[in-house]
């Protein structure tokens, strides 16, 4: 079974501070995006890479990542993305082979996810679960609000429930799908807004089962300034 990765890499990354798009800043000197890219490349099942870059930067894109040549075989195409992370994945999607069964999604904005997370994904698409999400237990409890927006942004918000923390998970990527099951996803669930956060969201409201697996704290998403200090620690200790 032939097994592809799509990264959404076309995010501006406003949280991250001023500057070029999050997946093409550094890390320890090389793009965001490159060390995304070669955490796919190092699965042995992965045998495509398909980069979603921003809208207008896809040349500047495969430019980049020509100057950071694979050693493997494992093919990378780079396509243009979309206005929200799902339009960004259904593109990706879209070139992909037929002739691949599985399909992981993987945010470029977590660059350092080790290979073993990503191996324990696809063997469990492989033994039968349509969708499957590597995830951690939470360490902070979480509290349901009601926002305060408008006028009334900034006020003190109400706290409307508080679910029980060890029934909670944070969903970490790639995520790994069942191609078929993937497509119709993106087909039929059309999300209003900002689309969806995460792909295997959309597969729940399909009414397909979603199943997790641990994930690895260095999967974390590198989203504001104090992620980019722990992703530089990160690779300085594997240096090490
Ligand atoms: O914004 P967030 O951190 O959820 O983004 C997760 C991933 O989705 C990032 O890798 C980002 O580049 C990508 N993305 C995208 N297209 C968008 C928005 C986000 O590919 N329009």
């Amino acid at each position: 079974t032939r097994t592809a990765a799509v990264i959404p890499a076309a995010g501006r990354g406003v949280r991250l501070g001023p500057g070029a798009p999050k997946a093409l800043r550094p890390l320890s000197g090389t793009p965001m995006l490159v060390h995304a890219v070669r955490a796919m490349a190092r699965s042995r099942s992965v045998t495509l890479v398909v980069v979603v870059a921003p809208p207008d930067g896809a040349d500047e894109v495969r430019r980049l990542l020509d100057a950071y040549p694979l050693t493997g075989n494992t093919d990378v195409v780079v396509v243009p993305g979309g206005e929200t992370r799902q339009e960004s994945v259904r593109r990706g999607l879209a070139a992909v082979p037929e002739d691949v069964a599985i399909v992981l999604v993987h945010d470029a904005a977590r660059p350092l996810v080790p290979v073993d997370t990503v191996d324990a994904v696809v063997a469990a698409v492989r033994e039968g679960a349509p969708a499957v999400v590597p995830a951690l237990p939470l360490a902070d409890t979480v509290k349901q609000v009601e926002p305060r927006t408008g006028d009334r942004a900034g006020e003190p918000e109400p706290v409307v429930g508080t679910p029980e923390r060890a029934r909670l998970r944070a969903v970490q990527t790639p995520q790994g799908f069942d191609r078929a099951t993937l497509v119709a996803a993106h087909e039929k669930i059309v999300l209003e807004g900002d689309g969806a956060t995460d792909d295997a969201g959309m597969v729940e409201r399909l009414g397909a089962e979603v199943v997790v697996v641990p994930g690895h704290e260095e999967a974390f998403k590198v989203t504001r300034p104090l992620d980019l200090v722990l992703a530089e620690a990160v690779l300085a200790r594997r240096r090490a």
